[in-house]
C-alpha cells in the first residue's frame, strides 16, 4: 500500500506514514518497526473496548485511560510516565499511541519528556487523528487556562493508518474527520476535493473514505514541510478554525471540533463570497459537499456573537484577525481584517 514520507531537513528528521487495510497487516508493520525494543501501548477506554487490534496484546503491554478530552491532562501523563518507569524503560524504548487525537497528543507528550525524549509511534484510530493529528509533531495537554497550552513538538518515529479502525468509529466521529478532509481539499487540492465529492453521501463507509486518507495526509505533510523553511505556510491549515474556535469557545468546548471547523469553513467561504474573493460557483460546491455528507453547517449562534468571540480571542493582536479565505477550490489567501 501507499506510503508518505515527511521530510524535515532542518530538524534532520524524516518519517513515513504507512497504510494498511487489515489488523493482520498492521501487526506485521508494527512488530517489524518495534524489533526487540521494550514498548508500551497507550490507548483509551473506547478504543480498547471496540477495537479487536488491542486484543492481540497482553494487559501489561497496554495502558488505557478513560476516553475523552478530560483525560488530556497532566495526571494522565504522570500515570503514563510511571508505567514507563515500572517497565524499566530506557532511551530506546517506545511508546505506541493507539487512539484518536486525545491519545496521540497525550502519549506523544509523555514520550517527549520521558528521560528527555523517547520515540513514539502513532497509530491514529479516528479519522480526524489520521488526517490531521498524527502528522506535524504537535503534542500536548490541556490545563485550567485553556486547551493545548502545555506541550512540545515531538515528531513520531512512524505513523501507521489502518482501515480496520474506521469500521468501529461512530458516524459522528467520521463526520468530524470529513470536516478536516474537506478543509484539506479546499486549501490545497482540487483533486482531493473532487474525490470527496465523488464519495459524498450521508453514510459513507470505511471502504469509501479510507482510499482518500493518504491524499489528505499528504496535503498536511506538504504544508508541514513547507512551513519548516518558510514559516507561515501552516497558517493555511487554519481555514475554518478562526470561526470554528469561536464557536467552540461559545459552547465551552462541548462542541465537536470537526463540526465547528465545518461551520467555520462555510462562514469563511461566505465572507469570501461577500468580499468578491471567491465566486458563487465555488461557494456552492463547498456548501453542497457538506450537505451531501449530511454535515449540518447551520449555526444556531448569531454571527455578531461569533465575531465578538473572535476579537476577544487571546491570539488576536491589536484587534486584527487573520482569516484564511478560499479563492477557489484548491487555493486560499490569508487576509487581515
Ligand atoms: N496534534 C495535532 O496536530 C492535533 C490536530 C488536531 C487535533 N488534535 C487534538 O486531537 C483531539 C481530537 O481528536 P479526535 O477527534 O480523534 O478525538 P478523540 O481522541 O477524543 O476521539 C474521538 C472519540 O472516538 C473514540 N474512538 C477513537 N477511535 C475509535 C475507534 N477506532 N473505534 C471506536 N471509537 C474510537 C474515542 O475514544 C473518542 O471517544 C483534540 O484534543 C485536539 O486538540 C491535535
Ligand atoms: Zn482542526
Amino acid at each position: 500500500m501507499k506510503r508518505i514520507t515527511v521530510h524535515l531537513p532542518l530538524k534532520k528528521i524524516s518519517y513515513n506514514v504507512e497504510f494498511s487495510a487489515t489488523f493482520d497487516e498492521l501487526e506485521i508493520q508494527l512488530q517489524s518497526q518495534l524489533g526487540n525494543r521494550k514498548f508500551l501501548i497507550v490507548t483509551d477506554s473506547n478504543v480498547q473496548k471496540h477495537s479487536d487490534f488491542l486484543k492481540r496484546f497482553s494487559s501489561k503491554e497496554i495502558f488505557a485511560f478513560p476516553a475523552g478530552e478530560v483525560s488530556k491532562h497532566w495526571s494522565t501523563v504522570e500515570k503514563i510516565l510511571n508505567r514507563c518507569f515500572e517497565l524499566n524503560f530506557d532511551r530506546n524504548s517506545v511508546i505506541v499511541a493507539v487512539g484518536g487525537g486525545v491519545v496521540g497528543d497525550t502519549a506523544g507528550f509523555a514520550a517527549a519528556i520521558f528521560k528527555r525524549g523517547i520515540p513514539v509511534i502513532q497509530i491514529p484510530t479516528s479519522l480526524l487523528a489520521m488526517v490531521d493529528a498524527s502528522v506535524g509533531g504537535k503534542t500536548g495537554i490541556d490545563c485550567a487556562y485553556g486547551k493545548n497550552l502545555i506541550g512540545t513538538f515531538h515528531q513520531p518515529e512512524r505513523v501507521f493508518c489502518c482501515r480496520g479502525f474506521l469500521e468501529t468509529l461512530p458516524e459522528s466521529e467520521i463526520k468530524n474527520g470529513l470536516g478536516e478532509m474537506i478543509k484539506h481539499g479546499i486549501l490545497g487540492s482540487p483533486k482531493h476535493f473532487e474525490d470527496l465529492e465523488r464519495i459524498a453521501n450521508s453514510h459513507p463507509t470505511a471502504e469509501d473514505i479510507f482510499p482518500l486518507v493518504p491524499d489528505s495526509v499528504a496535503i498536511k505533510a506538504r504544508i508541514v514541510e513547507e512551513d519548516e523553511r518558510e514559516s507561515g505556510a501552516r497558517m493555511k491549515l487554519n481555514l475554518g478554525h478562526t470561526f470554528g474556535h469561536a464557536i467552540e469557545l461559545l459552547h465551552n468546548f462541548k462542541f465537536p471540533h470537526g463540526l465547528a471547523v465545518s461551520i467555520g469553513t462555510m462562514m469563511a467561504t461566505q465572507y469570501a463570497l461577500e468580499h468578491d474573493i471567491c465566486r458563487e460557483e465555488t461557494a456552492d460546491r463547498i456548501e453542497n459537499i457538506f450537505n451531501k455528507f449530511g454535515i449540518d453547517i447551520t449555526c444556531a449562534l448569531p454571527e455578531e456573537k461569533i465575531w465578538e468571540a473572535m476579537t476577544h480571542d487571546k491570539k488576536v493582536k491589536d484587534g486584527h484577525i487573520r482569516l484564511v479565505l478560499p479563492t477557489k477550490i484548491g487555493e486560499v489567501v490569508v487576509q487581515t481584517v
